[in-house]
């Protein structure tokens, strides 16, 4: 049975292959792929938090320049001990946003209310508030605002493996144009930083933007998606954020954008029963991790209330656990909030969306809603 491939979540139910492995194979060995698949929620957290386990290396291929200094301080992909300064800069920054309201950017994104328009979700939204509200909250001004965005679908190659000179000079270029716009604001907002922890907060600057765009996207889609299914719209426009809150988390829970993430072995680890040899590739699959009844009292249902949904692998465990679960959650619950209490009618246009053939991230491909 496959793993992964292409079109992973756009042809099949992941969750179906969860449950079976769950049940079956806890700790798979993918002889497809050469990795080991981890499925129950507690080996999850164990991969996750141990310490023989390293973020595998992203290939630099033929990058230099400012884009592979970039990328060697950013927090997502270092292991110790560098890992520590980038988490400590990437935290810094994080933290030293001011507040930004998310309905002004949703209104400059999207149609006025009263009138009837269709619009595509994703790339209208999801693909630009993420980044839109970031770069607020550190004061960047429109036109830089402007600069970055055009630049970052370019920039994110930065985490993947560089596959050739073209795509290393391409992505060189863009870091190029977002780095000096970007080390000019964080020496305005940040005054007073050595050299080393300057370009450590620039570089994180740029990682937030990049760690923020696919799962956010993801979550404002998946959001919208559940809530249209599951609740009766014209009732929305009462709930109040804590509503929205709760239901955030438990599609956290229920379908996360981030499905899976990986570690490789600096030792022998036994995992579930099973020696995992040193130097293994590890798939820890969070998404299946969420619906383990061993955590989850009756994982496939959908209850916002729930009272350990915040307990969900989706924002991963451990050092490398995202620093910015709680923004996120909130972000797309104000989103959701403006959308249903600003518009008399939100409504999709085609019931069943496509998703991305992706392998990590479920995330929907385009979603036309129709808004009054
Ligand atoms: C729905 C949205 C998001 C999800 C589901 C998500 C999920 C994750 C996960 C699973 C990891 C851990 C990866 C691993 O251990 O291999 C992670 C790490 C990280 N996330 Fe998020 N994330 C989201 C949004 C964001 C946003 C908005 C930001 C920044 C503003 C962010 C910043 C980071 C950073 C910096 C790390 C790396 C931390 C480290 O390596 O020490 N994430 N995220």
């Amino acid at each position: 049975m496959l793993l992964m491939k292409g079109s992973y979540f756009y042809d099949m139910d992941p969750y179906a292959i969860y449950r079976e492995r769950r049940e079956k194979t806890p700790v798979y060995w993918d002889e497809e792929h050469r990795l080991w698949a981890v499925y129950p929620y507690h080996h999850c957290q164990q991969v996750l938090s141990h310490p023989v386990t390293l973020i595998p290396p992203v290939a630099d291929g033929e990058l230099g320049g400012q884009a592979l200094a970039v990328k060697k301080r950013l927090v997502r992909i270092s292991n110790p001990p560098e890992h520590d300064l980038a988490r400590q800069m990437a935290l810094r920054m994080f933290r030293g946003r001011r507040h930004v309201d998310v309905g002004p950017l949703l209104a400059r994104l999207l149609p006025p209310p009263g009138t009837p328009a269709t619009v595509e979700w994703v790339s209208m939204v999801g693909a630009v508030l993420p980044a839109m509200h970031i770069l607020a909250g550190y004061g960047f001004s429109d036109e830089d605002v402007e600069l970055v965005l055009g630049q970052l679908s370019t920039v994110l190659r930065i985490m993947r493996p560089v596959e050739n000179a073209e795509a290393a000079r391409a992505l060189e270029a863009a870091v190029d144009r977002v780095y000096p716009v970007a080390d000019r604001q964080v020496a305005t907002c940040f005054p007073g930083l050595t050299r080393e922890t300057q370009e450590y907060a620039v570089s994180n600057l740029i990682g937030l933007l990049i760690q923020s765009h696919d799962a956010t996207k993801g979550l404002l889609s998946l959001a919208l998606l559940h809530l249209l299914c599951r609740e009766k719209a014209d009732l929305l426009a009462s709930q109040d954020i804590g509503f929205f809150l709760s239901f955030v988390t438990e599609v956290l829970r229920y379908d996360s954008p981030v499905h899976n993430t990986r570690r490789v072995l600096t030792e022998d680890m036994t995992i579930g029963g099973v020696v995992v040899p040193a130097g293994s590739t590890v798939l820890v699959v969070v998404a299946a991790g969420n619906r383990d009844p061993q955590q989850f009292v009756r994982p496939e249902e959908f209850d916002r209330h729930r009272a350990n949904n915040m307990t969900m692998l989706s924002f991963g465990h451990g050092m490398h656990g995202c620093i910015a679960g709680a923004y996120c959650t909130e972000l797309t619950a104000q989103a959701m909030c403006y959308l249903f209490h600003t518009y008399k009618t939100v409504s999709l246009v085609e019931p069943e969306p496509e998703y991305e053939p992706l392998v990590n991230v479920r995330m929907v491909k385009a979603m036309h809603l129709q808004l009054i």
